[in-house]
């Protein structure tokens, strides 16, 4: 069972709370805010190490007890962060090695966030410190919730290139591979000459004159990854020892954008799972791509309830342009992430700073002061978080799984591929998307996930599996399930060599087909299929020698050939999508498949932009329904809609912009 924030009933509602950048006079008038709007827990210290610790070893710590002792008197609980995100200038002036290091061999300077190497032991040694200080002083303060271990861990400093780097990096493959003829085996060095003798001849892959091996690369982020999970662990094994019983979260970046962190390795080792997530207006679909993560931290979260650490009023500052969200938007997005799976909402941050970088990043008191739409909505939101106490500990109902790799992400979106025009994200994208417009909840899991609760498992190009996965979808697929795997899956094995006999190797027997080349499509180049829909990027040379053919191509490099297929095996059913459709062909395929495997809409509805979810607890059913889009959607409900208290008997109307939650009735 996931922990829960402590002492905690309701949804959590609150945000960062950096009181260090304010004159201590703000700090009343904050906690009584806080308590105005609902909030009931905050995010301390994330930044305050260099207030904490100003000089080595010198501790200032009274301003902190006297912000928690403030935070108590007014009902607001603490999730206390460690404070080691950001380490002072003191600490890489003394010690200059802990400043990471680029692939071009440049070290950085301090004067940003998150300036050190995740494997320098200076750094640790320095940050566990700091850890141990702030357990021993406050574990037993009443205000205090949850531990909050560093910060987006890995947002800037995935990537080290650094001797100390390099020399984890061949203790890390030492521990892997045990002796060197394996790493050699595994990485192919016996191409371009490429043969380690001694473990010392190792480097981690910086630049070089031209492609770095592919097994190198997929080791180094591997490797990367468990470096700062290791940070993590240390932290909370700490936190575990010095302060038993009180839960240990980071706050994880289930985002698009953020892909150096294997987050299902990671998931194990928290108590609660929670992340970050910031609506990215330089995408096409921002909200579409919210849902999408909405969906990945469930799969992460082992589909247990988790909790949004941060996100924004409005504005990021971080964006080319930063976009503000209109009226209705913050409740709208917040409520999102609730239908999600999220128990909360917190934001980024409680008060809008004067300086620094993020002066111009939203939040909940805003520059403009409480005398604001933005405040206004601010407690909108807290009443409706607490409308919807109830829901805490609820799951969300979802017939369709679709698996989802970090490892073939990383081995997919890099150079030495068939076409760079393949991005790792898009084919699952495009299925959430079409499963959206079909009112159809999809969890995103790992593919090692137990599966045995979907009635559609979707393979979106998942490049690299193990050998077992063909035979669990076979025998799936026997009991019932449909299995839809897309392009350039299976093609390779965990270290990423390819399979001989031909593509999709781990899925022939599964999908009764059987590629000899693949045949990629220039940038603005579509085929059409000969029931009407088109692809793009992606074609093959497919036959289909155990299947039937659903779809072919009727121009383009390959006419004739099959595009879509689909095998009966048992009850169930095998389809291959060998091209990357467009969204209407997503669309009437999957209404087709989950149709056939009895996987439903959430409810009857209309409305092009709306988003359905139900959350589950017992016998008692939540509807999400949420309206992203610009015309008013209707949507069958029997219950009573919380957020306005009303009763809903058939038939509910969502406005353009607009949410609703649902208790059902029957
Ligand atoms: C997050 C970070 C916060 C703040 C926020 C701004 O990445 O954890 O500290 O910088 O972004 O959007």
């Amino acid at each position: 069972m996931t922990a829960w924030v402590q002492g905690l009933d309701g949804l959590a509602f609150g945000g960062d709370y950096n009181p260090e950048q304010w004159p201590e006079e703000v700090w009343a008038t904050d906690a009584a805010l806080m308590q105005q709007a609902g909030v009931n827990l905050v995010t301390v210290g994330v930044f305050a190490w260099a207030r904490i610790e100003p000089r080595p070893g010198a501790l200032d710590l009274d301003w902190l007890d006297r912000v928690l002792d403030l935070l108590h008197a007014h009902d607001v609980r603490v999730d206390l962060a460690t404070g080691t995100a950001s380490p002072p200038p003191w600490l890489s002036h003394r010690h200059p090695e802990v400043l990471p290091v680029d692939e071009r061999g440049t070290r950085y300077t301090f004067g940003s966030r998150q300036t050190w190497c995740p494997s320098s032991p200076v750094y640790r040694e320095h940050s566990l410190r700091l850890v141990e200080t702030l357990a021993t002083r406050y574990r037993d303060h009443p205000a205090l919730a949850l531990w909050h271990v560093s910060n987006e861990l890995g947002c800037h400093n995935s990537r080290c290139y650094c001797p100390v780097t390099e020399a984890a990096f061949r203790d890390w493959l030492r521990e892997r591979y045990g002796d060197l003829d394996a790493l050699n085996e595994s990485w192919g060095t016996a191409f371009w000459s490429q043969r380690y003798g001694d473990w010392e001849e190792i480097s981690a892959p910086a630049v070089s004159t031209a492609q770095t091996n592919p097994g190198q690369l997929l080791d180094f982020a591997r490797f990367s990854s468990d470096a700062l999970l290791a940070q993590h662990v240390a932290e909370r094994d700490l936190l575990h020892r010095l302060s038993p019983g009180v839960p240990v979260t980071t706050n994880f970046m289930v985002t698009s954008h953020i892909r150096h962190m294997d987050y299902f390795r990671w998931a194990p080792e928290q108590d609660l799972v929670s992340t970050d997530h910031y609506v990215d207006g330089r995408l096409a679909d921002p909200i579409g791509e919210l849902a999408f993560s909405g969906s990945l931290t469930r799969g992460v979260a082992g589909r247990r309830p988790w909790l949004l650490m941060e996100h924004s009023t409005s504005a990021v500052n971080w964006q080319p342009v930063n976009y503000a969200k209109v009226p209705g938007e913050m409740l709208r997005t917040s409520l999102t992430h609730v239908a999600h799976g999220s128990d909360g909402a917190l934001f980024f941050q409680w008060r809008a700073s004067r300086a620094g970088a993020e002066r111009f990043h939203s939040a909940l008191v805003p520059h403009a002061g409480t005398s604001s739409r933005r405040w206004e909505e601010v407690l909108e939101l807290g009443r409706a978080l607490k409308a919807l106490s109830d829901v805490r500990g609820s799951t969300v109902d979802a017939d369709v799984a679709v698996l989802f790799d970090y490892e073939s992400w990383w081995a997919v979106d890099t150079h030495s591929v068939p076409s760079e025009l393949v991005h790792y994200l898009d084919a699952p994208r495009d299925v959430h998307r079409a499963l959206r417009r079909l009112g159809v909840v999809a969890d995103l899991v790992h593919p090692a996930a137990d599966l045995s609760r979907y009635r559609v498992v979707v393979v979106p190009t998942l490049h690299l599996c193990d050998d077992a996965l063909g035979d669990r979808l076979t025998h799936l697929a026997g009991t019932g399930v449909s299995v839809v795997v897309t392009y350039f899956s299976g093609t390779a094995d965990q270290r990423g060599h390819v399979r001989l006999g031909g593509y999709p190797g781990a899925f022939l027997e599964l999908l009764g087909v059987r590629a000899q080349e693949f045949f990629p499509l220039a940038p603005e180049q579509s085929v059409r299929l000969d029931d009407g829909t088109t692809g793009r990027i992606w074609t093959e040379d497919l036959d289909a020698p155990g299947a039937d053919v659903v779809a072919r191509y009727t121009d383009g490099p390959l006419p004739g050939v099959p595009a879509v297929t689909r095998r009966t095996v048992g009850s169930g059913a095998a389809w291959y999508v060998a091209t990357r459709l467009d969204d209407d062909g997503w669309v009437r395929l999957l209404s087709r498949v989950t149709d056939e495997a009895g996987a439903r809409p959430v409810t009857a509805f209309a409305g092009p932009g709306l988003h359905l979810v139900r959350r589950r607890r017992d016998q008692r059913t939540w509807l999400f329904a949420l309206n992203h889009g610009t015309t008013e959607a209707t949507v069958q409900a029997h219950g009573r809609e919380l957020l306005s208290a009303q009763d809903v008997a058939g038939t509910l109307v969502v406005p353009a912009g607009g949410c609703a939650v649902v208790e059902e009735r029957a």
